[in-house]
């Protein structure tokens, strides 16, 4: 399949409109069924938006937490898969996304901060044990919490990116990967550090979101990855075709929310973590808590160019090496991307279920 946007002018035909206004009903009901989103004022002052559903009986809770640029919505499928099975679900929007406060100040997205906002919403609801799940930068998080709060999470899983028990440079990356690949593949985190970067996908959020979720992600090899093209793609209002895990209606779903909520917070996570801002709070971690003791499974898709496979899964061997992921696992999707919590959802779920304790 080429990537295209050909396909979209044969909306103009009168019945297809029709048809595609049939598809586009039964498409919203994903975002409308997606359960309300309760909400807690925390103790830092910003309110949280989250979905929770109790677990029947003494079925375990799962903590999904999403990543870079997304929300809730993202996991619409694990919610109803896991709550069908009778598992507990907690999913918030974390700091910067959708019904969540979203404060301009980068030094607000350092994750030990983040962590006891959302601890305070497992504390409201009860939870004293949860599943953590995360994706993306949701997993980069969620490692962080598990540093902070060792005995809440007695089984973690790590989507699309791994556990480090220390901050990855950027640079090394970037030189690295490029060794290895041909490519840069976080050469535009240093669009995301920009301080104009929030401004520019504010004025294209189409274009910026239509390449964040491609129909076919071998387009960030040359238009997302290196050095500057982000920016020059987004600037130049490109687009590509959906991916068959998204209808119209979900696109158009997630392009209010960012006319809404803006891309100052979601682009704040970039910018605190290359800042090193949670540079004391984690130097203040005992080492042993660096140690993911529980086990733990790493989820990849085989063809996430951003974060590779390849590279996962030589952490994960490091992880075995070095004695900080003694337990890990690695389950590479195929055919998967780095949205593989929608393109594969159904694999996903099951993969969650299978760590139920
Ligand atoms: C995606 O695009 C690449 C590069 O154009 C192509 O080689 C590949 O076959 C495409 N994949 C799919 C699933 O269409
Ligand atoms: C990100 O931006 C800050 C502020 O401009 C800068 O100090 C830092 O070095 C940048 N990080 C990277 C990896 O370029």
């Amino acid at each position: 399949m080429k990537f295209s946007v050909s396909s979209q002018r044969s909306t103009s035909h009168p019945l297809l409109l029709c048809i595609l206004a049939v598809f586009a009903l039964f498409a919203t009901a994903d975002a409308a069924t997606l359960p309300a989103l309760k909400t807690l004022k925390t103790t830092s002052g910003y309110k949280y938006g989250y979905v929770y559903k109790k677990a029947v009986g003494t079925k375990p809770t799962y903590l999904l937490l999403h990543g870079f640029p997304s929300s809730v919505f993202d996991w619409k499928y694990q919610i109803a898969e896991l709550t069908a099975a009778g598992y507990g679900v907690l999913a918030p929007d974390l700091l910067g996304y959708g019904g969540t406060d979203k404060p301009a100040a980068i030094e607000e997205y350092v994750y030990s901060k983040m962590a006891k906002q959302v601890k305070e919403i497992l504390d409201k609801e009860g939870l004293t044990q949860v599943i953590g799940v995360g994706h993306d930068w949701g997993s980069m998080f969620l490692g962080r919490f598990a540093n902070f709060y060792p005995t809440l999470f007695p089984s973690l899983v790590f989507i699309s990116v791994p556990y480090l028990p220390s901050q990855f440079s950027v640079e090394d990356i970037n030189t690295q990967t490029e060794a290895a690949f041909g490519y840069p593949t976080f050469g535009y985190m240093l669009t995301m550090n920009e301080s104009r970067a929030a401004g520019i996908f504010e004025k294209h959020p189409e274009s910026f979101l239509s390449i964040m979720y491609p129909q076919n992600s071998s387009i960030w090899i040359t238009d997302f990855c290196p050095l500057g093209k982000l920016r020059a793609w987004v600037e130049s209002d490109k687009r590509v075709a959906l991916p068959s895990y998204e209808s119209t209606a979900d696109r158009a779903y997630r392009v209010a929310l960012y006319k809404a909520g803006g891309f100052t917070g979601p682009t704040n996570w970039y910018k605190s973590y290359l800042r090193d801002l949670d540079a004391v709070a984690n130097a203040a971690i005992p080492a042993g808590n660096l140690i993911l003791k529980q086990p733990v499974l790493f989820i990849g898709g085989s063809v996430d160019y951003i974060t590779r496979p390849e590279v996962m899964q030589q952490i994960a061997g490091q992880g075995q090496a070095e004695g900080w992921a003694p337990t890990v696992e690695v389950n590479i999707l195929e055919g998967g991307s780095h949205w593989v919590v929608l393109e594969k959802h159904k694999e996903v779920t099951d993969l969650l279920i299978s760590r139920a304790t």
